[in-house]
């Protein structure tokens, strides 16, 4: 089989499911947010939340879409075509060259998007946790040496990338260490064979309406809607099956 070499880990069904991707007769449906889009305000506003998803994500949504029809219909890499999106994102250097690029960028925006809402909840929501609490604190505090200290790397790394990108908390297989890292433009931490559990979006259509060019602001007002209850859901989705 081509590809890197790279061990990718089973993506559980519960994890899509808890992603909100679904598929259908017409192709992968619009992940929904969970809550309204004035939900997160005053942080996060709902011209950008709806801006964000009804447009932004939804445009890499039509045109993963369309991508995957016609790459399916050439029948090139047939079996890797035949998979669902999240292994395709993993193998995305087997994709075929011809619809390589638009599978990574509008595939992962796909992807990278249902992340981003779910780790985030409204400031009313009575079950969030603004910070981590046992296991997660704990590997948090293995990994980082405290909760402060990693959310002082997630600032740094979000401020200083250079560009379009992401900043992602990510599990790695095997050691189960987790590690920071950053990503241009819409690639994914899966296509390393890595588990994504937070994504932060620091394109500027995530906060230029309201923050203009000030990301650091933008970053601020995230932290009060990140939702380290959330990212423990997801860790643990990833490694239910496991
Ligand atoms: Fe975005």
């Amino acid at each position: 089989m081509a590809g890197s070499g790279v061990d990718y880990p089973i993506v559980p069904p519960a994890l899509m499911s808890y992603l909100k991707i679904k598929d259908s007769a017409e192709g992968y449906v619009l992940p929904e947010v969970g809550y309204d889009y004035a939900d997160l305000e005053p942080h996060i506003d709902e011209a950008t939340m709806k801006l964000h998803h009804s447009r932004h994500h939804a445009g890499y949504t039509r045109k993963m879409n369309a991508a995957l029809d016609a790459w399916r219909k050439s029948g090139e890499n047939a079996d890797l075509a035949s998979k669902p999106i999240e292994n395709i994102i993993q193998r995305v250097d087997d994709v075929p060259k011809k619809w390589q690029r638009a599978i990574r960028n509008n595939g992962g925006g796909y992807v990278n998007h249902a992340f981003y809402w779910q780790n985030m909840s409204p400031p009313s929501d009575p079950n969030a946790q603004r910070e981590p609490t046992g296991p997660l604190l704990e590997r948090i505090k293995a990994n980082f040496g405290s909760f402060d200290a990693l959310k002082q790397k997630i600032t740094e790394a979000a401020a200083g990338l250079f560009g379009s990108g992401w900043v992602w908390l990510v599990e790695v297989p095997g050691s189960g260490e987790l590690q920071l890292l950053t990503s241009e433009n819409q690639d994914n931490p899966m296509s390393q064979g890595l588990k994504p559990i937070l994504a932060l979006d620091v394109w500027e259509h995530a906060y230029y309406l309201k923050h203009k060019n000030d990301r650091p602001s933008y970053i601020q007002s995230w932290w009060s809607v990140a939702d380290w209850r959330k990212v423990g859901d997801i860790l643990a989705a990833w490694n239910a099956t496991q």
